[in-house]
């Protein structure tokens, strides 16, 4: 096994049972992610990413094949795996800092530590000053850095983002991919990010993963080594855009 493998999986498939019979979701995966790498899942709609996040995080198991992480194979969700969803479910009893060292609170870290931690990453996700403000105040796109803050907090090995913008404006999308880039370009971590945003995708990635219509495997993977950070509108992206978004299936 390559040592600058983080998380791989081979041979994986998963299928769930319906009204009509057995659905085969994961047709075949296999990926192998290294160290403080940012790949993006980029599929369509419906394709199964999420299914992936959830198979590669441990949140459910695979009918065949198996997720390792570094060489250990997983069985279940571990406090080595951090996820951002697309709607983040912060404790509204508690402020932006209760929100962001609950991870190590619970894992018994002192206060002192946790607290310094959490203040480190408060600040690094640009909310320095709301330390004690609490969710209900924050708008959207505070509360996915509170998010990935929290996300980060918890030191995880490997980072799963599940379309975290998804729900956002536009213009606090924009944002929020450039806040991410720079967040990620101080602080490297190895990421699995999901999104049907194919700007995004260019935008974060070191590798894109193009995945088919359920049932879904890998169709193509793209390394992106244009430099950060990156411009919209720069010629390459442009034309990586087309392309990409040119062999992306279609949503049934
Ligand atoms: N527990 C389940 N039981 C049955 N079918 C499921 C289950 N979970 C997901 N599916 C089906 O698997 C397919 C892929 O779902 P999944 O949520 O992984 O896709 P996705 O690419 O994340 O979609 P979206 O773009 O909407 O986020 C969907 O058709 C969904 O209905
Ligand atoms: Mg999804």
């Amino acid at each position: 096994m390559n040592a600058n493998i983080i998380i791989e999986c081979k041979d994986l498939g998963k299928q769930y049972k319906t009204p009509e019979g057995e659905r085969v979701i994961i047709e075949r995966m296999d990926l192998a992610v290294k160290e403080n790498e940012f790949v993006v899942l980029f599929g369509p709609g419906q394709c199964g990413k999420t299914t992936m996040i959830r198979l590669l995080s441990g949140l459910e198991q695979p009918d065949r094949g198996a997720v390792r992480i570094n060489g250990k194979r997983i069985q279940g969700p571990g406090p080595d795996r951090g996820v951002v969803y697309q709607t983040i479910s912060l404790f509204p009893w508690l402020t932006v800092m209760g929100n962001v060292e609950y991870g190590p609170k619970v894992r018994g870290i002192a206060k002192k530590e946790r607290r310094e931690k959490a203040q480190h990453y408060i600040e690094l996700v640009g909310l320095k000053g709301f330390e004690n403000t609490y969710p209900v105040k924050l708008s959207g796109g505070m509360k996915q850095r509170v998010g990935i803050a929290r996300a980060y907090c918890n030191e995880p090995v490997v980072m799963f983002m599940d379309e975290p913008f998804g729900a956002l404006d536009a213009q606090t999308r924009y944002l929020m991919q450039e806040e991410l880039a720079q967040i990620w370009e101080k602080e490297q971590r190895t990421v699995i990010f999901v999104t049907n945003n194919i700007e995004e995708a260019l935008y974060l990635a070191d590798r894109i993963i193009v995945m088919r219509n359920c049932p879904s495997s890998i169709k193509r993977e793209y390394e992106i080594d244009l430099p950060r950070p990156r411009n919209y509108v720069d010629p390459e992206f442009l034309r990586l855009r087309k392309e990409i978004t040119g062999i992306m299936d279609k949503t049934l």
